[in-house]
């Protein structure tokens, strides 16, 4: 215990220790042994993500977007002339360009990301596409409060985008910071629109983290390849394995790699024991009601302004207005 406070204070001091350094050792020295979701996406990973989107059983990407096409001009409806989009974690901005044909009064788009390079290719590609718009990417971490760009502040209102069921990643209190952060990043009279994957039979979601061709494992199993390249690791892909399972108590997919054997690592010129059947705990995926979202957001200040679900009720959109 007194080592592992040692440790934290150590690595919080020290400028060249990477976050992703100083993370994994964390969350591996402790029980049990966990990493943020958020590694996951290296190029490699990112990839591996992409195909994933693809696959029969996963089925929340095909979803959501079938969903934006299919209700594109009643959501456009909560978007007033002049206004500005505000899409956290933009990615692609696949599904933000359905929204922007949906909306052409529409003043300005304003992907924020944390990769720079990604959103000015995407915003590079957008303008052509959308000559009427103002595209403003932000490079930031939606977590934490950024500014926004000069148009987007004195538009007559923002509207929030966060597409994906990237919200599912965060723990509850996170998903809450987010949205606090969010409100206070919009200002008053602004709307958000969430894509939210549902509660629903535990054979749906399990079958979705573990795909025939094997694809969830990978993309679970490239994160100690990142942290073999990354901090000098001795993980031996093959003497670890995916699970992934639907936890009913607290309505979330846990994925896990799981040692099959006693075994000593080393990270960072750390030593870590795994006893056989042990875990790393690599990523939660929350999944909501209609009504335990809306009461996540109420929470800080977000009042449901509509809600769409796909007629297996795997999928929602939801919207909500901040009065301030
Ligand atoms: C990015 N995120 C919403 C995905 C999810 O479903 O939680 C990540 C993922 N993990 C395994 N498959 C997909």
């Amino acid at each position: 215990m007194v080592a592992a406070v040692a440790r934290k204070r150590f690595l919080q001091q020290s400028p060249d220790v990477s976050a992703f350094e100083a993370d994994v050792l964390e969350g591996l020295h402790e029980t049990p042994k966990h990493v943020p979701a958020k590694y996951f996406y290296d190029a490699a990973g990112s990839q591996l993500f992409e195909r994933i989107t693809e696959l029969p059983e996963y089925y929340p990407t095909r979803c959501e977007m079938k969903m934006l096409r299919d209700h594109a001009a009643d959501i456009a409806k909560l978007i007033p002339q002049g206004a500005a989009l505000v899409e956290f974690g933009s990615g692609s901005s696949k599904k933000a360009r359905i929204l922007l044909r949906a909306a052409p009064k529409l003043a300005a788009y304003v992907p924020v990301d944390i990769c720079r390079e990604m959103i000015e290719q995407e915003a590079a590609e957008l303008r052509p596409d959308f000559p009427q718009l103002k595209v403003l990417p932000v490079t930031a971490d939606i977590c934490k409060p950024f500014d926004l760009p000069h148009e987007a502040k004195v538009a007559p209102a923002r509207i929030g985008f966060f597409p994906g069921s990237t919200i599912g990643n965060f723990e509850p209190h996170e998903a809450s910071a987010f949205l606090r952060n969010a409100a206070n990043i919009l200002g008053p009279g602004a709307a958000l629109i969430i894509g939210v994957d549902l509660i629903k039979p535990a054979e749906v979601l399990n079958a979705a983290y573990n795909d025939a061709a094997g694809v969830t494992a990978r993309f679970n199993l490239n994160l100690l390849t990142r942290i073999n390249r990354e901090l000098g690791g001795t993980f031996r892909l093959n003497t670890f394995e995916h699970h992934a399972f639907y936890n009913r108590e607290r309505h979330r997919v846990e994925m896990h790699l799981a040692s099959l054997k006693r075994q000593k690592v080393k990270v960072a010129g750390e030593t870590i024991d795994f006893r056989i059947g042990e875990t790393i705990h690599t990523e939660n995926s929350y999944k909501y009601s209609v009504e335990s979202l809306s009461a996540l957001a109420r929470g800080v200040g977000w009042l449901s302004a509509g809600a769409w679900i796909d007629e297996r009720k795997y999928f929602s959109i939801q919207a909500f207005t901040f009065a301030g």
